[in-house]
């Protein structure tokens, strides 16, 4: 697998401290971080973990879609069967999506499709919902549109802050993300439209 990430990376943590260390049921292995910010501290984490960063500039691209083949060659020299995004702030083109389509997998911080793209947190507490929580889907063209394949409810609490709220909802993400990637990797939560 390889982890895209763009940021703080305490899912790429998650994911890694599972897979390196896990129980059995982690089989698979994190071979890659691909980072499009070099300043990342994913990157220092990745680092401290000894997993090979591959780090990407996309202004430095005419387009997305060339910045995304090289991001492809990279996958391909590495034999990267599935590609796992973890706070990566992007949107995926054809490109990837060709080669990866059905196996690219995001985490998203709400029960979608209640509040897709950025912010879901603050979408959540602004909307007043009582409950929201964390969604694993596969990856499609739109924006946290994918097939869902794993859920976990986090209870919004009276006095919550978005800070609050989303230390709760990074605590779901931490522990759904990796089983859940395991479990898909594994063939047993298999998207049942594909
Ligand atoms: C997570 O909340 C994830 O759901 C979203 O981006 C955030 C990344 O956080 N896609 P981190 O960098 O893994 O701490």
């Amino acid at each position: 697998m390889a982890v895209f990430a763009s940021g703080t990376g305490s899912n790429f943590q998650a994911l890694v401290d599972a897979f390196q260390a896990g129980p059995a049921q982690y089989e698979g292995d994190i071979v890659l971080l691909v980072c499009d910010k070099p300043q990342a501290y994913v990157v220092k984490r990745a680092e401290a973990a000894g997993v090979p960063v591959a780090c990407f500039t996309p202004k430095s691209y005419l387009s997305r879609e060339q910045y995304e083949e090289d991001v492809l060659l990279k996958l391909r020299e590495e034999r990267i069967d599935w590609i796992v995004l973890a706070g990566y702030m992007r949107l995926v083109t054809p490109v990837l999506l060709s080669a990866y389509g059905g196996r690219m997998l995001n985490i998203h911080p709400s029960l979608l499709p209640a509040f897709p793209g950025l912010n879901a947190v603050k979408q959540a507490l602004d909307y007043g919902v009582c409950v929201t929580g964390v969604t694993v889907h596969l990856v499609d063209e739109g924006v946290d549109t994918g097939q869902v394949l794993a859920q976990r409810v986090v209870l919004v609490e009276k006095n919550d802050t978005e800070e609050t709220l989303a230390a709760r909802i990074h605590a779901a993400e931490h522990e759904l993300y990796p089983a859940a990637v395991a479990d898909v990797v594994a063939g047993k939560l298999s998207p049942s439209r594909l």
